[in-house]
Order: structure tokens, then sequence, then C-alpha cells
């Protein structure tokens, strides 16, 4: 996220530098260190990225300047090594700055990148059915009292997308408690949290006793809940289990049988909506697949209750779409892709939900089952985590 972990900088322990020269006329910047390694930056991008408390305020590490501030002549004129950090003097403004060589090593810009679209970020590990023990996994009260065990929990989660939880206490809206730990729920037209347990003339299919192909929830909303959490109350009802899918593996999987079903997901927007309670009408207009400017694969929106007729794909097209689109759902429904379980009283499980696709099966009318759900932000729980992680190790 690390973000999905981070933006791909790489922390390593110092490695000390080693030297330093100026490329083209000084307009570029080559810093090499003891292990070899060596990476140019360019005098705009130093300017830029300057550390000094007139460039970034010592405060809040927020930048004081703007682009339109460096100019594009910018040179180096000069650059030395001073106790592992390089003093680098810029002109214009025509002074010195400061760079540290770790901070450098972990901001290099100039390496080789990955390119291939659907790749997944550093620190994400796709999974199958065969996920087993390498599930998050905790109970409340560590997590709750234990810095660490929260830590251990959260870092599972950004790494696979999904995470359980028992001994949540088995009272309406203790969720909310499980939340707390990490973030703020994100209420919706649903509320803070929802009710999902079997219901009469329901306003959504997640309220009867139907099972549910595995889906991701609310495409119709822009932007999607990025977490959402389903806590169990009551459940004597036969069957009615939960299980869950990594739409990421299906994307990766996907690619390997047939990349063009992966291009054409990614390159058309779909279309999805919800109308199920008066006054409202939510409408999203996003591919299936989502890739990043540079291939990364940032999301899967995958819902065919609320998908809408398709109109982006032009119509010599639409075939292979749909062939794409029937590919993709065929990989979710495979038992290989699908972990279950069965949610008891007191447990609770957590999705990504632009990653992790969740589904239950059909239960029988004897007996009960409730659960209550909530939406969550993703980046609020990846910050507390990074916190976490500067503060226990
Ligand atoms: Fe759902």
């Amino acid at each position: 996220m690390s973000a999905r972990p981070g933006f791909g900088g790489v922390t390593e322990g110092p490695i000390a530098l080693a030297g330093v020269d100026l490329v083209d006329g000084g307009a570029v910047l080559r810093a090499r260190w003891a292990d070899g390694e060596a990476a140019r930056f360019h005098a705009e991008w130093l300017r830029d990225c300057a550390l000094d408390p007139e460039t970034r305020s010592a405060a809040n590490g927020q930048r004081l300047i703007t682009v339109l501030d460096v100019a594009p002549q910018t040179r180096v004129t000069h650059a030395r090594i001073d106790q592992d950090r390089l003093v680098v003097g810029l002109d214009p403004p025509g002074r010195e700055f400061v760079f540290p060589g770790a901070w450098l090593r972990e901001h290099r810009y100039d390496i080789p990148r990955p390119s291939e679209p659907g790749r997944v970020a550093p620190g994400v590990a796709t999974w199958d059915c065969t996920l087993g023990d390498a599930l998050p996994t905790e109970t409340f009260p560590r997590a709750r009292d234990d810095r660490r065990a929260l830590a251990r929990w959260l870092a599972g989660f950004r790494e696979r997308g999904v995470a359980l939880m028992h001994e949540v206490p088995a009272r309406s809206g203790a969720l909310l408690d499980v939340v707390g730990l990490f973030g703020f729920v994100r209420e919706t037209n649903y509320g803070r949290w929802f009710e999902v347990r079997a219901e009469v003339d329901p306003v959504n299919l997640a309220y009867t006793n139907l099972g549910l192909q595995a889906h991701t929830d609310n495409p119709y909303r822009d932007p999607v809940p990025t977490l959402q959490l389903l806590a169990c109350l009551e459940n004597s009802v036969e069957g009615g289990e939960s299980s869950v899918v990594d739409g990421f593996h299906v994307v990766r999987t996907l690619r390997a049988e047939a990349p063009e079903h992966l291009e054409l997901l990614a390159r058309h927007p779909a279309r999805f909506e919800y109308a199920g309670s008066p006054g409202v009408r939510l409408r999203a207009r996003r591919p299936m697949v989502e890739l990043g400017p540079d291939g990364e694969l940032l999301a899967v929106r995958f819902n065919s209750r609320s998908t809408a007729p398709l109109i982006d794909v032009p119509f010599d097209q639409m075939r292979a779409y749909y062939a794409a689109y029937r590919h993709f759902s065929e990989i979710v429904e495979r038992p290989s892709s699908q972990v279950s379980f069965r949610l008891e009283p007191g447990s609770l499980f957590m999705v990504d939900n632009t990653r992790v696709l969740h589904a239950r099966r059909a239960f029988a009318g004897a007996g009960r089952r409730w659960l209550q759900g909530c939406y969550a932000d993703r980046d609020g729980l990846l910050s507390t985590l990074a916190t976490l992680e500067e503060d226990v190790g």
C-alpha cells in the first residue's frame, strides 16, 4: 500500500554515499553508493524536493513552494559528500541544499521499473483457496489492548485485503468499536451500519436468504467504500457460509489465461446503479478492472446485481467484452478461488472492498441469521498502521 504499500519507495538500511558527479552541464547529478548502486537526479527535481525549511515546513513537512518556483534552467553548480549527506549547490536559487544519502537512496527514480499491466503493488500478496492460516486473524480484546497485535492484524490485512476478528462483543453496533481501532465509519444512505437478515420485500437482495454471488459492495458509489466489515450476532441457520475471493488473484489469472480479456475490462467503463430505496439514485461509471497510469492494478468492481446496461463498449467490441466479463465471473466462481468460513456470533470479517469480493451461500429459512455491516476507509487504516509501525517497530 505501501498500499497498497507506498508509492514504490524502497526502505533499506543506510548504505554510505561513495561518490557524486555532475552530468550534462549540471542539469543532472549522479550519486553513487558503497554497494556500487548509482542513480541520477535532475537539478529541477532536487530543487523541487529540497528538504530545507524554506522549501518544506519544519512543522508539518508540507511543501512551501510550487512548481512555478522551480526554474527549468536550474543547474547543479557543485556537489560534495559531507558525513553521508550530499551538499548540492543549485542555481537558481544560488544556494546550497543538503540531502541525506539514505533519503536520496530511498527516493531514487533512475531505476528499472515493471510495466506489465495488472501487476500488484509491492507488499500485496494475492491468494486463492489455499490461503489457510495466512488469513489474518485476531481477537478484539487483544487488538484493543495490545498495539503490536493490532499492528500485526492490520499489516496482514494490508497484504491480503481480508481479515477475521473473533470475540467481538455480540451486541448491536459493536462493529463500530472495531472500526474505532483504526479509523472512522463511512456513513451512507444505509446508515452508520446496516442490518443483514432475512426480510420480506427487501430493499436489497442482501436481505433475503438467497445465495449471493461473490461481489464488491456498492460499485455504484464514487468513490466506493474501500473497507467493509460484516459482524455476526446470530447464526443458527443451515448454510449461509461466507466466502471471499481475491479479485487481484482473479485479475492475474485472467491475464495469464487471456491477456486481451484483462485489457477489455480495464479499457472500457462499466456502469453501476442502485435505485432500490426512495430518494436514492446512485450511479457510477468506472471500469470493472481499474489500472493506474503505469499499469498497476488499483481496484476491481464486480457486482452483477448492480451492473447497469453497459453502453460504453463500442458495438464491435461488445461480444469480446462479454467474453471477458464472463471469463472474469467464471474465475470468481472456481472453488480454487474461494475461501469459505462460517461466521459465528462474535466473529467479524473485513475486506478491502476495492480488491476482495465476498459472497454468501443460500441458507434455509429455519433459524436466525443476523449480521451487521458497515463501511470505512482504507486510507485511514493504512495511516494508523503506518504510525503504529513507527511506534512499535
Ligand atoms: Fe455485499
